[in-house]
């Protein structure tokens, strides 16, 4: 026999970035995050157990992955301490509690959007296996935000994408963790006018991973520790307040000043880390200047460790606008699919 749950787990963006690790094993952050859930960036997986699986085995978008990390390996290990009495609904087949242990995993996992280029494909593949191996396992959470713990565990930005909506990541304080979770700000419904375009620049894998850079950071950038200690708190409180009030011009002014100065302090790093290119720069020159020509924020932009960029506009209306902006700025091909389109990828 096989069992086998599928799950389906939304990727997210930060406005207020998490950049920095306190503990690398249990990925504690330094600073709190906030970010927003982007529905239509999704991973997909299927998780299956079996008494004829000899090992736990890993497939990331068709291809073998080996699952010898020690973050799979603690994701894994958290859910299987949890598990309890399953009963199959269709077949009837019972899995007890204590069989859970002896029984190997196989995983397979496909995400719609191009893997490592910086959206966030790690927090949608990390959510999705611990919410699918959960149900599989019939793991119940003791604590509210638990599971999120254990996302968290596989990629930090992984917790924040178990919610919908506005979701914060609480840096918490204990040494074990558990009081560093996810939780819902508001439902997505609560700001249904606001529009996220992703504009893809180029589809390739980053240089440098958000895990190695921000390592570095930690390590060399003093501009890190003014961030996490300073900056950060203060703007975790206003963003929550512009979010809940739906004030677009605080929102856009806090968001695209974090992306910036977490890109400033990849550049404070030693040797400095580059995430985005000449095509995302002009992306930010036009949607600084569109915002000073009105006086007003139009639109906003954040960039987490790629040269993709991710854009707001409050509503439907100023969102075409600022499309057309960017493919005067940026002309495809008279032929092109837009929605597939990407941005000066001719560069590359
Ligand atoms: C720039 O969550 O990918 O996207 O915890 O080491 O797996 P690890 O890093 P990861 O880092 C994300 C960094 C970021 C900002 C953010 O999502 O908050």
């Amino acid at each position: 026999w096989v069992l086998m749950k599928t799950a389906r787990a939304p990727s997210n963006i930060a406005v207020i970035k998490y950049w920095g690790k306190r503990d690398e094993k249990l990925i504690l952050p330094i600073n709190s995050s906030i970010s927003v859930t982007l529905d239509y960036l999704f991973a997909t997986t299927t998780v299956a157990v079996g008494p004829s699986f000899t090992s736990d085995r890993l497939w990331l978008n068709g291809k073998e992955v080996s699952m010898e990390s020690e973050r799979y390996k603690n994701c894994l290990q958290q859910i299987r301490s949890r598990a309890t009495d399953v009963t199959d609904e269709k077949t009837g087949l019972v899995v007890k509690k204590e069989d859970w242990k002896d029984l190997h995993v196989h995983v397979a996992s496909r995400n719609n959007f191009p893997t490592a280029a910086g959206l966030a494909s790690s927090a949608a593949g990390f959510a999705c296996l611990v919410y699918a191996l959960a149900h599989l396992m019939g793991a119940k959470e003791t604590y509210e935000g638990e599971f999120s713990a254990i996302a968290r565990l596989g990629s930090g930005s992984a917790c924040r994408s178990l919610y919908g909506g506005f979701v914060k990541w609480n840096m918490g304080k204990e040494d074990s963790g558990r009081d560093s979770i996810a939780t819902q700000i508001v439902e997505k419904d609560h700001w249904k006018d606001l529009v996220i375009i992703i504009a893809v620049v180029s589809s390739r894998q980053k240089e440098t991973s958000s895990t190695a850079g921000m390592q570095t950071s930690v390590k060399t950038s003093p501009l890190l520790h003014h961030r996490a200690e300073v900056v950060v708190p203060k703007r975790i409180e206003q963003m929550e307040q512009a979010i809940l009030k739906q004030d677009f011009a605080t929102f856009a002014k806090l968001t695209c000043a974090d992306s910036n100065q977490f890109h400033a302090t990849c550049l404070d790093t030693s040797p400095p880390i580059f995430y985005m290119n000449d095509t995302s720069r002009r992306l930010i020159g036009l949607v600084e200047k569109w915002n000073a020509h009105e006086g007003t924020p139009q639109a906003a932009y954040t960039f987490d460790a790629g040269p993709n960029a991710v854009l707001f506009a409050p509503n439907n209306e100023v969102a075409k606008s600022l499309l057309q902006r960017i493919l005067y700025l940026f002309p495809p091909a008279a032929d092109a699919d837009i929605s597939k389109y990407v941005i000066g990828d001719q560069s590359i």
